[in-house]
């Protein structure tokens, strides 16, 4: 990797617009000299916590604590690392950059580097023309095509064939002056053993798949066998000086930039799975190559996203993958979230067979890991016995330990209980309490409101979940439990407030406010009962009644909680209500509909709504 000279840096920094810069990602409204503020680009949130000095070239996220220079935000936003950041800034705002001195042999090296990704990036344009070119390719493009791999996806991933003679790509670096020890260095082309001396291509006859570094330069390939009576099925580049499998992810260069945006990365085994997923939109898609997910791989995608959606083969093999998948992750700030696919079918298959909206699906009801881990469990269990069914138990509790009461949990232990033909009682006990979750307020000393609604209480999960709160955006397809995480922490603070509480709700209109049935009859009941919810619940909703002990629990934890975040919670809601009326009324207007409130006045309602949030914010951050 070149060291570029700190003049070069400082070239850069001077050179960016930090305002056009933030601007490709939110949008900016001025705040005051040399400041502008918007809603942070890293965290999910409806009031404008991020601010930005574009003299200083400075960044600061009130909400989630995300600051830096322009290098740490295309870094965080990109998935970049340092010297890709710094490229990729140098490109954008047009300077010129300069490598340090370095010593001969560190440039001697350089410049070999480079020669090896040439030619490599030169051997993959030469296997795509040859497979839309060839005579020889005809079947394969027609293998491909019956896949149900469209041309423009082909050529999004420079997929190509490599001819079946012995000799043809060595012929062609030859005439453009690589040696034969460069082509031995990039594993494309190797040495018989039998005629000492001789050299040949390695790959021949095969579909080419080439891989690339985050930043996209070729380091590889894994090429397909046409037919059966080829030997590997997939036959990849050796390890060598600049290919190294265990950090390779399939797709990470073209993934990246939608994977920062979505804030999650889904995870396929095969390279025709992420080509097919990126085929049905799922852009944020990459390959692990294989089944073993390894550190390093882990390593890269952390810097990329905080949620990992596993999209890997139901078979043994595939579940074997996720459990290692979650070993890797623990102690890391990932989240795992599992997608259940239909055993024998990878998703490359289920694209054709089902379609894509069938695929899109599935990803949009990925679940938790945990609730994986716990039904795989369940489905291997010995129920007919009380020892099988002790054994079960032995294997959940770990499962279940380190998550913290919630519905989730409560969920899982009745469907545990179910399973196991068990009172909810006798395994809520034999599972063990759920873990204790101080509320974000508490441990960092300054509650915060919009930190307290991204607290992991609701449907998060994995290993070490408890540990890592994750603050990231869930993938997006499940963005309601966004809405529903707000409306939960709101009543559990009018819980906690019950006389500031019980103002808001007689203020709060339930239809409006509140998004699932549940929860407004959660509000109707606290409306009755703030000051002992526990009290009066129906005997015939059990549903309501594990909801309003969650909240009395979550309350009773939420020590440093003040009537500040409350009067935040609330105000939340009266933003959602209020998109919401504008949305609507947008569309009354587009329909020509007479009596629709007007647009106007709702926005400027809105306008009122956030600036009390953005006062509120600060009140709350400084008190
Ligand atoms: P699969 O055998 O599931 O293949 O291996 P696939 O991706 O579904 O391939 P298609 O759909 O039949 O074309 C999953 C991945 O494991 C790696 C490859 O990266 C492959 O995509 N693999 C598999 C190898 O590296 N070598 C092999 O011999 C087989
Ligand atoms: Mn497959």
């Amino acid at each position: 990797m070149p060291r570029y000279t700190d003049d070069s840096k400082e070239k850069v920094r001077d050179a960016v617009d930090m305002i056009a810069l933030v601007s490709t990602r939110t949008e900016l409204r001025r705040a005051g000299v040399n400041s502008y503020f918007g809603r942070c680009p890293f965290h999910d949130e409806r009031t404008g916590s991020f601010h930005v000095r574009p003299e200083e070239k400075h960044y600061h996220c009130f909400g989630c604590q995300a600051s830096g220079d322009p290098f740490d935000f295309v870094m965080e936003s990109e998935g970049l690392d340092f010297v890709g950041a710094m490229e990729s800034l140098a490109g954008r705002f047009g300077v010129t950059l300069e490598v340090a001195d370095e010593d001969p042999q560190a440039r001697a090296r350089r410049e070999r580097r480079e020669r090896l990704h040439t030619l490599l990036d030169r051997a993959a344009a030469y296997y795509a023309r040859y497979l839309w070119e060839a005579a020889e390719a005809g079947e394969a493009r027609e293998y491909l095509a019956g896949r149900g791999l469209e041309e423009a996806t082909l050529k999004t991933y420079r997929v190509g064939y490599a001819p079946s003679a012995w000799d043809k790509l060595l012929l062609v670096a030859r005439q453009a002056g690589f040696s034969e020890d460069e082509l031995l260095a990039t594993g494309l082309a190797q040495r018989s053993k039998q005629q000492r001396g001789q050299i040949y291509d390695r790959f021949r006859g095969r579909i080419m798949f080439p891989l690339a570094d985050a930043r996209g330069r070729v380091v590889g390939f894994g090429a397909r066998a046409m037919r059966e009576n080829q030997p590997p099925k997939y036959l990849n580049t050796s390890e060598g000086e600049v290919f190294h499998k265990g950090s390779q992810l399939f797709g990470i260069d073209l993934a990246r930039r939608a994977a920062a945006r979505a804030g999650s990365v889904v995870l396929a085994e095969g390279y025709t799975d992420v080509l097919a997923l990126h085929q049905t939109g799922i852009e944020n898609a990459v390959g692990i190559m294989g089944t073993s997910f390894t550190d390093e791989q882990a390593a890269e995608l952390e810097r990329t996203a905080r949620t990992l959606v596993l999209a890997l083969d139901a078979d043994g093999a595939g579940q074997e993958a996720m459990l290692r998948a979650a070993r890797v992750a623990e102690g890391r700030k990932l989240e795992l979230r599992v997608v259940a696919l239909p055993a024998g079918l990878d998703p490359a298959d289920l694209v054709q067979r089902e379609g894509v909206e069938a695929m899109r699906e599935r990803i949009a009801r990925s679940v938790p890991f945990v609730e994986f881990h716990v039904e795989r469990v369940l489905a291997r269990a010995e129920v007919g016995s009380a020892e099988g069914k002790d054994r079960a138990l032995e294997e959940l509790r770990p499962l279940l330990g380190p998550l913290p009461a919630s519905v989730l949990r409560d969920e899982l232990v009745r469907r545990i209980a179910g399973r196991l033909d068990l009172s909810d009682q006798l395994a809520a006990s034999l599972l063990g309490e759920g873990a204790a979750v101080a509320l974000p307020g508490a441990s960092t000393g300054h509650a915060h409101a919009s930190a307290l609604a991204a607290a992991p209480s609701g449907p998060s999960g994995g290993f070490g979940s408890g540990r890592h709160a994750s603050v990231a955006p869930p993938p997006v397809p499940v963005a309601l439990d966004r809405r529903e995480r707000g409306e939960r922490t709101f009543l559990a603070l009018c819980v906690a407030f019950p006389r500031e509480g019980r103002a808001l709700l007689e203020e709060a209109d339930l239809a409006q406010h509140f998004s699932s049935d549940l929860a407004r009859r959660a509000a109707a009941h606290l409306l009755a009962h703030a000051a002992a919810p526990l009290d009066g619940l129906p005997d015939d909703d059990p549903e309501l009644a594990t909801y309003v002990s969650e909240l009395d629990a979550r309350a009773a934890r939420g020590g440093s909680a003040r009537p500040g975040n409350l009067e935040h919670a609330w105000l939340t809601l009266e933003l959602a209500r209020l998109e919401r009326a504008i949305e609507r009324a947008r569309h009354a207007a587009g329909a020509g509909t007479e009596g629709a409130p007007s647009i106007s006045s709702l926005s400027a309602e809105r306008e009122q709504v956030r600036t009390r949030l953005r006062h509120l914010s600060g009140r709350l951050q400084s008190a």
